[in-house]
């Protein structure tokens, strides 16, 4: 397996082949890269569904998606009816941060693309979280955030219906704390599109506090941007990476396949 660092701070490309992939051989090799860099690209491997699926086995437990375990991630109501709820992935967020097991990783290929915009960025929460200065880290470990499914839906619908406003409410909100102490010992922020406020803090200085976090955790020194092309393959750690969507026309047609992998470890 030969790997290729995109940029300083996150994502590496590697080249490998199907059978390679498929084999399990690179798996421990490949959740370890996976941890230290983010994102993992590889070109142009125009795997089956039945190939990712096979393959996302080998890096762990697969989400039980139904449907193949293929979620379909498209803008197109006739093939996902969730197209509404994935409006919200063009603004930066974290997969499951309204739930306290978040998924380990999301394995996504590129079936039809738009001709203009689509690329998806990724940033690297773990490196984020290193750079702050000391009296920050400090300062944020005692912070925790009330995460909430209407957060990241007033992105999409500034002015909902009270209906749909009733339908977010249905889910609980979840409070999370700023700074998630993983296992491995290291520590990332848990931002991101849900993220509502800062629980007993003032709701300006709230804002401005997670306002400026996003922005620290997302300037391009941390991020890495992929350009898709068919049959592309990315694989990210959602546990220290933030991901967001760039805009596209929504009827353009853009199909992604996705598959994810059990989160392992709960942001507690
Ligand atoms: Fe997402």
């Amino acid at each position: 397996m030969q790997a290729i660092d995109l940029t300083p701070r996150i994502g590496t490309e590697i080249k490998t082949d199907v059978e390679t992939m498929l084999s399990g051989k690179l798996s421990n090799e490949i959740r370890a890269l996976l941890e230290q860099r983010g994102v993992i690209a590889i070109r142009e491997i125009n795997l089956t569904d039945e190939q990712q699926v096979a393959f996302t086995r080998t890096l762990g437990t697969i989400v039980d998606a139904g449907q193949g375990n293929i979620t379909k991630i498209t803008m197109d109501p006739t093939e996902n009816d969730k197209a509404g709820y994935l409006r919200g992935a063009f603004f930066w967020h974290i997969d499951g941060t309204m739930q306290d097991v978040p998924v380990l990783a999301s394995i996504m290929s590129a079936r039809r693309l738009s001709t203009i915009g689509g690329e998806t960025e990724f940033c690297n929460t773990y490196a984020a979280y290193d750079d702050l200065p000391q009296h920050e880290k400090v300062e944020f470990d005692k912070i925790r955030v009330v995460h909430a499914l209407e957060a990241t839906q007033r992105y999409v619908y500034p002015e909902p219906t009270y209906e749909m406003l009733q339908g977010w409410h249905r889910y609980e909100d979840n409070e999370l704390p700023l700074v998630w102490k993983h296992r491995s010992g290291r520590k990332s922020p848990v931002l991101g599109s849900t993220a509502s406020h800062v629980v007993r803090m003032d709701r300006r200085a709230s804002a401005a506090l997670l306002c400026r976090l996003r922005e620290w955790a997302t300037q391009p020194k941390f991020v890495y941007r992929h350009q898709w092309k068919i049959g592309d393959l990315v694989i990210w750690d959602n546990t220290g990476t933030m991901h967001r969507a760039l805009a596209y026309p929504l009827d353009c047609g853009r199909m992604m396949h996705r598959t994810t992998l059990q989160g392992e470890e709960s942001f507690a």
